[in-house]
C-alpha cells in the first residue's frame, strides 16, 4: 500500500477532499494511506509559532526550518520516503510527473504558506519542488490535494476499470475524444452517428481523429512535443 504523508498548518482543510469520491474508495481498498499532520505539533516555540520574519527585510514571514526539519525525520522513521515541497517556483506538474510519483511507496508533502518555507528546505530536505500551474497560491494545501488525486487514480487497482485510464487526456500526449451520454439528441444536437453504429473499429479510428483534431486546436504544444 502507497503511503502518503501531509505536512500543513491547515490539516482540517484536507477532509473535503480526502474522504470522498475516488480517494475515499482507494482508502477503503487500502490502496493508499494518507497521513495528515499539523505541523505546528512539531515547533519547539513556547506558542507554537512556526514562523518568523525573512532575513534581510520584506513583507510577510516565512515558515521555519526547525518544526519542518523536526516533522519530517519524525514521519520518516526509518523508512525511504520521497519529500515534496510544493511550490509556485518549483518544476511543472504534468500527468508524466503524477505517473512518476504513483510509483513511489512513501511520498510527503510539504504545505508553505505565508511568503513560503526557509530555504533550507529546499536545499537539505526536499527531493523535488513541484508547482500546479503559473499562478500563486495561498498555500500548499490545494496543491498538496491536486497532487495526491492525480497520483492516487493512477495507482492500480484504484480505478473501476484499468481501461479507463488508457485515453485519458496527455496519455501519449494527446487529449481526450470527445464524449457523449444519453439522450441521443438534446435541444437540437445530435450524438455523432459513428457512436451509435456499434461498428467499435470504425468508432475507435473516428475517436482517434478527433482526438487529434481536438489537440491539435487546444494544445499544439502536446503534438509538437511528441514529434521530438
Ligand atoms: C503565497 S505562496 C508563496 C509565494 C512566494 N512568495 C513566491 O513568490 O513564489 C505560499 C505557499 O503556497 C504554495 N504555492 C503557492 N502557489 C503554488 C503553486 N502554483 N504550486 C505549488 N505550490 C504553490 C507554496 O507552498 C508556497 O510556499
Amino acid at each position: 500500500m502507497m503511503r502518503i504523508d501531509i505536512l500543513t498548518i491547515f490539516p482540517k482543510m484536507f477532509s473535503a477532499v480526502l474522504d470522498e469520491s475516488i480517494i475515499k474508495r482507494a482508502k477503503a481498498k487500502k490502496k493508499v494511506d494518507i497521513r495528515v499532520h499539523d505541523l505546528r505539533d512539531f515547533t519547539k516555540d513556547k506558542y507554537k509559532k512556526v514562523d518568523d520574519r525573512p532575513f534581510g527585510g520584506g513583507p510577510g514571514m516565512v515558515l521555519m526550518a526547525q518544526p519542518i526539519f523536526d516533522a519530517v525525520k519524525k514521519i520518516r522513521g526509518r523508512r525511504k520516503v520521497h519529500v515534496i515541497l510544493t511550490c509556485a517556483g518549483g518544476h511543472a506538474f504534468t500527468q508524466k510527473k503524477a505517473r512518476q510519483l504513483s510509483g513511489y511507496k512513501n511520498l510527503l508533502i510539504i504545505c508553505g504558506h505565508y511568503e513560503g518555507v526557509d530555504e533550507r528546505v529546499r536545499q537539505a530536505l526536499a527531493d523535488e519542488s513541484i508547482s500546479i500551474g503559473d499562478y500563486v497560491l495561498t498555500g500548499g494545501e490545494l496543491p498538496a490535494m491536486v497532487l495526491i488525486d492525480a497520483v492516487v487514480r493512477l495507482i492500480p487497482g484504484v480505478l473501476g476499470k484499468e481501461e479507463s485510464l488508457k485515453d485519458e487526456s496527455f496519455e501519449n500526449d494527446l487529449l481526450e475524444y470527445p464524449q457523449y451520454t444519453r439522450p441521443a439528441e438534446f435541444e437540437g444536437m445530435k450524438v455523432p452517428e459513428i457512436l451509435l453504429s456499434g461498428n467499435h473499429a470504425q468508432i475507435g479510428a473516428w475517436r482517434h481523429k478527433k482526438a487529434l483534431a481536438r489537440t491539435k486546436k487546444e494544445r499544439p504544444d502536446l503534438q509538437s512535443k511528441g514529434k521530438k
